[in-house]
């Protein structure tokens, strides 16, 4: 019995509607225990103060005219940028009808209606579906064992798909013609009380817990841009980085004494990561990841400020990995830098599985959500990355040297290097317009200006009392020390590389403005912030710039239930209701998807996926795409709009359910308990209604074979002329015969021998993996010289052998009559033929024979397989075997 007793942990540890096992899994139950951040910097005075002095620095007059000119009427209306800049927003403009598509992209749906959060369902627009690309649990290797909910074990973890995917994405294999793709995903977190049946024993589940956190590169294939992509088990990039795969710690706090344990006396290799949420896709093609709630897997002290201040705790854990290893318990002698270790920026080179992910001690230790990556005119990299905790700040690294267009080693050392910044924001309408209700200030925006305060410049700490490696071990407070904006949880910032503009989601804040807690301000400023808000952020000329104007784009929440919203002057009435912003991404033409976190305890809908139209008129309008099912999250969104198709990680779904009541089944809904698993979401294809040209209704087994091909067990034949054709008189082959029932069968994994049964089948030839499977299954022994003969046509005697051993191979008498004129009593497989015609599957001829030693037409397979399946409810070994 799994001691570890989670339900208990969690007890009483939660505030709000937040789900109990989020608390506790996720964030370790941090808002029990209050905001991390009791720095008493940037009260509201202080910002109101800072942000006259700034105007009066920027140019004051261009601020008070824009004020003076935007009056109520401009929800529209620039923010009152510093001098001489472009306004973030579009020119006011007037209501602002729902439009036709955005931009032209090819991504065209009518908005989904909000789903209820007891929904356990995927739901997406008329005209799309859904596919699981890879699952929890699903073997990423040849010799990893297929998913088994009752005999997991820690090795076959290690070689399957993790638990709790986040951050995804999905980069096309060059020359692959868009049909191969090599897919990143971090694993943020376990919950052993829905994936583990309760007699698990603890080691165990201390040990499959751990394999299933990390990371996962894939490959993927699909057949056209039209088709669904599938992950390709055994592929070269495959790779899982696990809590035992070394990081290569790099920047200046590499080697630091901050970093060293007595496993690691030179603080610059760390074994695994932690937390992973967001990331980010560089522009030389490694993906980032963010450590984030890793303070949850320490037993700390707890006693410094180093340590409060970022949520360790003296305590056992959830998972009391602290039990099994050591460096878990920051208590024991060598292990106290162990936590300091964790909080870090990682990169990972997707393309080379050999290759050791990195620690970049430059862009600091925080709770980092993720990070993403703009080129600065000079090329420099500028890294954003928020620190996902109540009333901590956001951050931008700028790098020392410039990305080198072909260079790509060097390219991978750009993160090691350069400037860190924390935001200070400054609003522009007077603090007793900001009343904590969310209501629109009366210069119509909420806006104004901002800095990046220096906390490391040209390799050196910037920070007053702290070293260089302090500012970058401790962070938060270095960062605490010059006074930035406490702020509503900046989960991603993503810079759009159409606009440059850069968008930060801040999820929520109940705390904001509570006893005791800093005040709602222009740029957080709902009290109790359930909803979140989104900001968006024009740097001041380049990108590398130490200022900025921002406004906000969204105040979430559901007008329709009475909720004080913004939506940038875009007609509330006409918006879907949204909660919780989390990741963003963009499509092609520049629009805004944002996934969200959290909106069932918000507006009590499931999570989802939405549009925000960014440019034009319809600034401000929010489109739902998609929903997730009960108590998931939705990450990672991908948008390929011009293959009309999306992605996105679905997060804990039912994770408030228990191993004996699940309270989802996603995503394949077969009884069983949830999986975490990125979906891709893609237009239905829209079929004919009669699929082939050469066979239609009235002719003989059209419907049998209608049946073969809607259901996937026969395909047909794409020809010159663009029609597709069934070919139903031609005979089947031995190899199609098996594809048939390997596919009846549901496509079953193929465990790929050793050594090749058949002297005439080799991997990679057509159908070998339906081939190997029937003879595994003993359907097929082949011929007495070790061949299989794929390529012959099938014969109907051999048929009715593969067709009764399908079916388990059931007892059958020896036939003391003729079953067929033509097959004689004693005649090779006259059995097989007599069951045949018992079991209704075949009438044989009219003329009363069966003809053994004719080939099998197609049309006739289709008609043998449905009568067996449809009528006869005969299924792969339904019978036996
Ligand atoms: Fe893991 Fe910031 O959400
Ligand atoms: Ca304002
Ligand atoms: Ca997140």
């Amino acid at each position: 019995m799994a001691s570890i007793s989670l339900p208990l942990l969690m007890k009483d540890a939660v505030r709000g509607k937040r789900s109990p096992v989020t608390c506790a899994l996720k964030c370790g139950n941090q808002c029990a225990f209050g905001p991390c951040n009791h720095s008493d910097n940037a009260s509201f005075r202080d910002i109101a103060s800072a942000a006259l002095s700034r105007r009066t620095m920027l140019g004051g007059s261009t601020a008070a005219l824009a004020i003076g000119l935007a009056g109520t009427q401009g929800a529209l209306a620039a923010p009152a940028g510093p001098v001489g800049t472009a306004p973030v927003g579009p020119a006011p403009a007037g209501p602002a009808p729902a439009g036709p598509t955005p931009h032209g992209t090819a991504l065209d749906f009518t908005a989904i209606a909000p789903v209820d959060a007891m929904a356990d369902e995927f739901t997406v627009p008329e005209g799309f579906t859904w596919h699981p690309v890879i699952r929890w649990g699903d073997p990423l290797f040849d010799d990893a064992p297929d998913f088994d909910w009752e005999a997991q074990t820690a090795e076959a973890q290690k070689l399957q798909f993790g638990y709790n995917n986040d951050y995804t994405e999905i980069q096309e294999i060059p020359d692959s013609d868009g049909t191969r793709a090599v897919m990143f995903v971090n694993h943020e977190y376990t919950n052993e009380a829905i994936m583990f049946p309760p007699d698990t024993g603890e080691d165990e589940l201390i040990d499959i817990g751990m394999a299933a956190h990390g990371l996962t590169v894939v490959e993927l294939e699909r057949e056209n841009a039209q088709q669904p992509y599938t992950y390709v088990k055994g592929a070269a990039l495959n790779r899982r980085i696990l809590l035992d795969t070394p990081f290569a710690v790099t920047g200046p706090a590499a080697g630091s004494d901050l970093l060293v344990t007595v496993d690691d006396p030179t603080g610059a290799e760390v074994l695994g990561t932690l937390g992973n949420c967001a990331g980010g896709l560089t522009p030389w093609g490694t993906l980032l990841s963010g450590e984030e709630n890793f303070h949850g897997y320490f037993n700390a002290p707890g006693a410094s400020e180093a340590e409060t201040r970022y949520g360790l705790r003296s305590g056992a854990t959830a998972r009391g990995w602290e039990l099994e290893h050591p460096r878990f318990d920051a208590h024991n002698e060598g292990y106290e830098n162990e936590p300091n270790r964790f909080g870090y920026i990682v990169e990972i080179d997707p393309w080379d599985p050999s290759s050791t992910p990195r620690k970049h001690t430059s862009l600091g230790r925080l709770k980092h959500e993720g990070a993403n990556v703009i080129l600065a005119e000079d090329g420099r990299a500028v890294a954003y990355s928020g620190d996902d905790e109540v009333f901590d700040y956001l951050y931008k690294f700028v790098s020392r040297d410039p990305c080198v267009e072909g260079d790509r080693a060097h390219n991978m050392t750009l993160l090691e290097h350069g400037d860190l910044y924390v935001a200070k924001f400054s609003g522009n309408s007077p603090a007793a317009e900001i009343d904590g209700s969310g209501t629109v200030p009366s210069d119509g925006a909420f806006d104004g200006t901002g800095e990046w305060l220096p906390l490391v410049v040209d390799g050196e700490s910037a920070v007053e009392g702290f070293t260089l490696e302090e500012v970058l071990v401790h962070t938060r407070l270095a960062a605490d020390a010059v006074g930035p904006t406490k702020m509503d949880r900046c989960e991603d910032v993503e810079p759009s590389l159409q606009s440059r503009h850069v968008y930060v989601a801040c999820t929520n804040n109940s705390g904001r403005g509570t006893e005791g807690k800093a005040p709602a301000d222009e740029m957080n400023p709902r009290a109790e912030n359930r909803d979140g808000h989104v900001i968006e952020i024009d740097e001041q000329g380049d990108q590398t710039s130490s200022t900025f104007a921002w406004n906000l784009l969204l105040v979430c929440g559901d007008p329709a239930q009475g909720d004080q919203t913004y939506f940038s002057g875009f007609p509330a009435d006409q918006v879907s209701p949204i909660s919780c912003p989390d990741n963003l991404a963009f499509d092609s033409v520049g629009n805004l998807w944002i996934s969200t976190d959290g909106a069932p305890s918000g507006i009590g809908y499931n999570d989802g996926l939405f549009r925000v139209t960014l440019e034009g008129a319809a600034r401000g309008r929010v489109e739902q795409f998609l929903s997730v099912p009960r108590d998931g999250e939705t990450c990672g969104p991908i948008v390929r709009d011009q293959d009309r198709t999306a992605f996105v990680a679905v997060q804990h779904p039912g994770e408030d359910g228990t191993y004996e009541e699940q309270f989802s089944c996603f995503p394949d809904y077969d009884g069983k308990g949830p999986r975490p698993a990125v979906v891709q979401v893609l237009p239905t294809s829209e079929e004919p209604e009669h699929p082939f040209t050469d066979m239609g209704p009235g002719d003989e087994h059209y419907e049998s074979v209608r049946w073969a091909y809607e259901n996937g067990i026969a395909k047909g034949w794409q020809e010159a002329d663009g029609s597709s054709t069934f070919r139903p008189l031609l005979p089947v082959n031995r190899d199609a015969m098996a594809a048939f029932l390997h596919r009846l069968a549901g496509a079953p994994e193929v465990d790929h021998p050793r050594s090749e049964p058949f002297r005439d089948v080799a991997k990679g030839q057509e159908h070998y993996d339906a081939i190997i499977w029937a003879y595994q299954m003993g359907i097929t022994t082949g011929w007495p010289d070790r061949t299989f003969r794929p390529t012959q046509p099938i014969n109907r005697d051999a048929m009715a052998a593969f067709v009764h051993r399908y079916a388990g191979s059931p007892d059958v008498p020896a036939p003391t009559e003729r079953p067929f004129q033509d097959v004689p009593v004693n005649g090779l497989y006259a059995a097989e033929i007599a069951w045949l015609e018992a079991e209704g599957i075949t009438t044989g001829w009219k003329d009363g024979t069966y003809r053994p030693l004719s080939p099998m037409n197609r049309d006739a397979t289709a008609a043998f397989l449905q009568r067996m399946t449809q009528e006869q409810n005969i299924t792969f070994r339904s019978l036996g075997g």
